[in-house]
């Protein structure tokens, strides 16, 4: 098992105003799964993605990766374990203005040990013709290819993804989940990527419910299809 996700509690706010957001979430997660995390407005994605992702830290409950509890780690070990095997995409690309769309995906490899070839990623990602421009000369899809580019290039153990596609209009959508779906395949990361758009599970090795902080469903995709197939 590459993550194992053991009962994690997290609350917000002091005394009366204390809501607990995450009531005790499990799950696991296998090496080169691609999960989906589904569930309303509110109802902790966010915040368990950044929980997992080493951002932020649970009142309760562990997660191990690799059979190393992050919880155990001090701070520069856990800088380290995001560094060394985590890469974040996030619904607002936050990609380095007055830096050209090559540079930006360098960042992404800064301090890794075995990054992907530059030249051959931003093919991949079909940013060849774009890859001297700077973010504000790029569409919404470029810039968001751009900002997974700068994920991706550590070859990430995993890959977190929150609503990578929010901003982005139906055809452009379905361009980034197939990208995503592409760089799952070719170099073999783990992705959990949270969404609101139920037809996305379709596309998913593994679907997982939350509501109200709790896990209400987790299960296998049998009928798998592609990025391309899906529609809504
Ligand atoms: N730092 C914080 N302080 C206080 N409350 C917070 C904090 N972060 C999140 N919350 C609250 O926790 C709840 C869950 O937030 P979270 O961002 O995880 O939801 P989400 O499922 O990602 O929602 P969305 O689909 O709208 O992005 C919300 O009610 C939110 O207001
Ligand atoms: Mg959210």
């Amino acid at each position: 098992m590459l993550l194992e996700i053991n009962n994690l509690h997290k609350s917000y706010g002091n005394g009366v105003n204390r809501v607990e957001i995450l009531k005790g979430i499990s799950f696991d997660v296998k090496k080169g799964e691609f999960v989906v995390l589904l569930g309303p407005s509110g109802s902790g994605k966010s915040t368990l993605l950044n929980i997992i992702g080493g951002i932020d830290t649970p009142d309760e409950g562990y997660i191990s990766i690799d059979g190393h509890k992050t919880g155990d780690m001090k701070d520069k070990a856990l800088t380290a374990y995001r560094r060394d095997h985590l890469g974040y995409i996030f619904q607002m690309y936050n990609l380095i203005p007055n830096l050209t769309v090559k540079e930006n995906i360098e960042v992404g490899a800064y301090l890794s040990k075995n990054p992907l070839e530059l030249d051959e990623l931003i093919d991949t990602l079909g940013l060849t013709e774009h890859k001297n421009k700077l973010p504000n000369q790029l569409s919404g899809g470029q810039q968001q290819r751009t900002a997974i580019g700068r994920a991706i290039i550590k070859n990430p153990d995993v890959l977190l993804c929150d609503e990578p596609t929010g901003a982005l209009d139906y055809n452009t959508s379905k361009e980034i989940l197939k990208l995503i779906e592409d760089v799952n395949q070719k170099y073999g990361n783990t992705v959990i990527m949270v969404t609101h758009n139920d037809a996305i599970k379709n596309m998913s090795d593994r679907v997982i419910k939350l509501k109200d902080g709790s896990i209400r469903k987790n299960y296998i995709n049998d009928n798998k299809i592609s990025a391309a197939e899906l529609e809504w």
